[in-house]
């Protein structure tokens, strides 16, 4: 676990930052306070976030309140762990990618080629052995409320990618994972691991080549402006854990408590269920913005398979072959 001391001067920083969904908060609700690192809208999790936050706002009047700090205007995924446990915020929604001082269990969640589409990935969380992985930090004062799925991960660079041997030697940024470490260094290259907000400008100036992430991140994050063009590879799962912390969950009213997880449930499902359009409307307009996006053959897809798909044995032992083997069976709808 980290230092929270980091996290106190990082939360009195920012104690002024204004939501960017602004919600007047009366005396005697319950302020609710949201922060994530997209766009605020266009994005499948800043909408839902602006979603969970309108009903909370008209559902909860007079006894909770919602506040959404959108574009790591607040804080990044890193900061904002240590911020929940503190109380400088009540829920946040990282990549499960990003929760490996807390947990390596979510690794799962990053194997290369893990779930072939979005059904697949909706299948297992609602699983026994997805929805157990909800708690599994509690001992360190975390409790998932539910996944909100994001898409999955195309490659982009500053040179053609058509082949797993066109990436060799460059330098991409990824999320503080060891799995995606692990995965680019399989393709002969670096891994980089950078902030979401410091993204764009690694790719502006040159400083990393690549970087891999959903058509959604991609167009509003405007990486295709500064990359040569994105590879459709669907070579990993991005997704987000919804977490509190499980002490200020606790110390809620059982009457907020149980209608704001209602709604979080409610929420959750109807973002989820509209996450695959979402994806494709992005993809599309980074067609019309001019950003060139290559499709893989069958055969070029299995050549980036067999490159990253070895790293799964280097995780195995610590994630669980249960688990991965759950994860799979996920891929059949039966
Ligand atoms: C990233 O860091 O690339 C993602 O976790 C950003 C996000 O929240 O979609």
């Amino acid at each position: 676990m980290k230092s929270l001391a980091g996290a106190i001067v990082t939360a009195a920083c920012f104690a002024f930052a204004a939501p960017a969904i602004a919600e007047e908060c009366q005396s005697g609700e319950t302020v609710i306070k949201f922060s994530h690192v997209v766009s605020a809208s266009g994005h499948p999790k800043g909408d839902a976030a602006a979603h969970l936050a309108r009903r909370v706002n008209a559902e909860m009047d007079g006894k909770a309140c919602m506040q959404v700090f959108a574009n790591s205007e607040l804080f990044d995924d890193d900061q904002v762990m240590e911020a929940l446990l503190l109380g400088d915020v009540h829920l946040a929604a990282p990549s499960l990618s990003k929760f490996e001082p807390y947990t390596l269990k979510f690794r799962l969640f990053d194997l290369p080629f893990l779930f072939q589409d979005l059904a697949a990935v909706d299948r297992f969380t609602a699983s026994s052995a997805g929805q157990e992985l909800l708690s599994v930090m509690t001992d360190v004062g975390f409790l998932g409320l539910g996944y909100w799925t994001s898409g999955l991960k195309q490659f982009s660079a500053n040179k053609p990618l058509l082949l797993p041997s066109d990436a060799k030697g460059l330098t991409f940024r990824v999320q503080t994972s060891s799995v995606a470490m692990a995965m680019i260094e399989a393709l002969g290259a670096t891994g980089r691991q950078l902030a979401f907000k410091d993204v764009y400008g690694a790719l502006e100036s040159g400083d990393v080549d690549g970087q891999e992430n959903t058509w959604s991140n991609i167009y509003t994050q405007k990486f295709y402006e500064v990359q040569d063009g994105v590879t459709a590879t669907n070579h990993q799962l991005l997704a987000y854990l919804v977490v509190t912390s499980a002490e200020w969950l606790k110390s809620l009213d059982p009457d907020v408590r149980d209608q704001l997880l209602q709604i979080v449930r409610e929420v959750s499902a109807r973002s989820n269920a509209a996450v695959a359009r979402k994806e494709a409307e992005n993809r599309q307009r980074l067609l019309e913005a001019g950003a060139e996006i290559r499709v893989l053959t069958a055969d070029q897809r299995e050549v980036w398979i067999g490159a990253m798909k070895p790293v799964w044995e280097m995780f195995e032992e610590v994630v669980g072959a249960d688990l991965i083997e759950a994860a799979q069976a996920a891929n059949s709808a039966d």
